[in-house]
């Protein structure tokens, strides 16, 4: 076994910060020790295999992201990075734990879907995974399957009240799922938007010649999140499931997530690092067909409504709990390209997993979140919102060493085309400069990212089974 001593870093929690140096054996944190501790005398410094001086930088748990999208076949084509070019991005950006999402498309068995995904993931991730079960057709068959997926570590599935025809279940297939995660103890994920009544303004969009990507984000009305999230925050009140909103847009919707935990509901909801910086007029609206790099759903919000500074507060108040990238990734050359002239043909998707880390610590400069908020809604609350908290998402003894080393000072300016990652003929966030920099990341004890440099390789990641969300009593 390898160990490892980062000395001299301020550890971050989700509570606090201290200076503490992290002692690892293999590939788990064994103790925090005062800076300079002995062992039977002797300096750690002078037994450990390696040091690693952590001296002015923050050292903190890896990032989790909650919601990615590898491969994810979507509109006639395929998310552009696959499970080895997405994780190693991942790990680049400071994320050590992603969970995906496997997709039961209509006809097909939950537990062949299933195995589709594990097969496409196995040998192939830099970092460690889990999957969420999409269930793309709800029926006896699926409802059945979805008793069995605790079995197999999978705590959590996705619906849809978007995307008609594809992945949409209506009222009656929502109710009767949702009966089976209350039943389970399941979390019931919700891609909240009105999918029906978009698809009606859409069509009428297209008719009248409005084709741009922009028009994306007009048939997409904030209405439709608010009301798709209010009828998805009250089926689960009638079924006792509990619920997570993912990629929330508009403050509306926030606003009924508010009330919701207000009195106590089982309620939870993530953002995305797009609708915190990104808009409608600026990005969607973009000159000619580039708007189609950010075509995405929930669509990016008018930045005359003010919604960006809702779901910020939101973020600081614990309205919303978490920030996951909702990564899928389309090149603009053969697969956003589709939808030259037609909007409703782009795939939709923005690809960020390596950036989550960087531009939620951009949060901390501005003073929009704190330090530690920055560690919780990164790490420790997805970790514990997906079942995975004390093996993930903390820096404590028997934990799993994924560790990141951030460098306050370091710069990174993310998304220049030549520089990241991602499998993607371009960057929806070029130009993004960060006051702060990843330096080094362990995964599971490797060090995977250090001096500019990737030293993981495919395979080094493992599936990892979760519990039940540890929100919940
Ligand atoms: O635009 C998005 N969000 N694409 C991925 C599929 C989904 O709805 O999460
Ligand atoms: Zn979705
Ligand atoms: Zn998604």
């Amino acid at each position: 076994m390898t160990t490892t001593l980062i000395t001299g870093g301020t550890v971050v929690s989700a509570t606090g910060r201290n200076t503490a140096d992290i002692l690892v054996d293999g590939e788990r944190i064994v103790a925090l020790l005062q800076p300079g501790s002995t062992v039977l005398g002797a300096n750690l410094t002078e037994t450990v295999d390696t040091v690693i001086d952590a001296t002015g930088k923050y050292v903190i748990p890896g990032g989790i992201d909650a919601h990615t999208h590898m491969s994810m076949p979507f509109g006639g084509t395929t998310a552009s990075d696959d499970f080895e070019t997405g994780t190693r991005a991942a790990a680049w950006g400071g994320t050590t734990t992603i969970i995906d999402f496997a997709v039961q498309k209509f006809g097909e068995r939950v537990q062949d879907s299933l195995q589709t995904w594990h097969d496409m993931a196995a040998g192939q991730c830099a970092i460690d995974y889990s999957f969420h079960q999409i269930v793309g057709d709800v029926n006896d068959e699926s409802l059945s399957a979805l008793r069995g997926l605790p079995d197999e570590g999978i705590t959590s599935f996705k619906l849809f009240m978007a995307y008609p025809g594809v992945f949409y279940s209506d009222d009656a297939q929502i109710v009767r799922a949702m009966q089976t995660g209350a039943e389970t103890g399941l979390m019931t994920m919700m891609h909240a938007e009105n999918g029906p009544a978009i698809d009606v303004l859409a069509a009428q969009l297209i008719a009248q010649g409005k084709t741009d990507p922009y028009y994306h984000g007009i048939a997409r009305a904030w209405q439709l999140e608010e009301e798709a999230t209010h009828r998805a925050i009250m089926l689960a009140d009638l079924t006792g499931a509990p619920l997570y909103v993912v990629h929330v847009s508009a403050k509306q919707a926030v606003a009924q997530l508010a009330t919701a935990r207000d009195r106590g509901a089982n309620v939870f909801g993530e953002t995305c690092p797009q609708y915190l910086y990104l808009s409608l007029e600026e990005n969607l609206g973009a000159p000619g067909f580039d708007g189609a790099k950010w075509v995405c759903s929930t669509p990016l919000r008018s930045a005359q409504q003010e919604h960006q500074a809702q779901v910020w507060q939101a973020l600081r108040t614990n309205d919303l709990q978490m920030v996951s990238t909702d990564h899928c990734p389309f090149c603009m050359k053969g697969q956003k390209d589709m939808g030259l002239g037609d909007f409703t043909k782009i795939p939709n998707g923005i690809g960020s997993v390596e950036h989550r880390m960087d531009l939620m610590y951009q949060g901390v400069v501005d003073k929009r979140i704190t330090l530690e908020r920055w560690v919780e809604i990164t790490s420790t609350t997805p970790a514990r919102m997906f079942g995975l908290y004390g093996r993930k998402g903390v820096l404590a003894p028997g934990a799993d060493a994924d560790i990141v080393i951030y460098d306050p000072d370091g710069h990174t300016s993310i998304g220049l085309n030549k520089t990241h990652h991602m499998n993607l003929d371009h960057s929806a966030w070029e130009g993004y400069e960060i006051d702060g920099h990843v330096d080094t990341v362990l995964a599971r004890g490797k060090v995977v990212i250090d001096d500019g440099a990737y030293h993981g390789r495919k395979g080094d990641g493992s599936f990892v089974r979760r519990d039940p969300c540890q929100y919940l009593t």
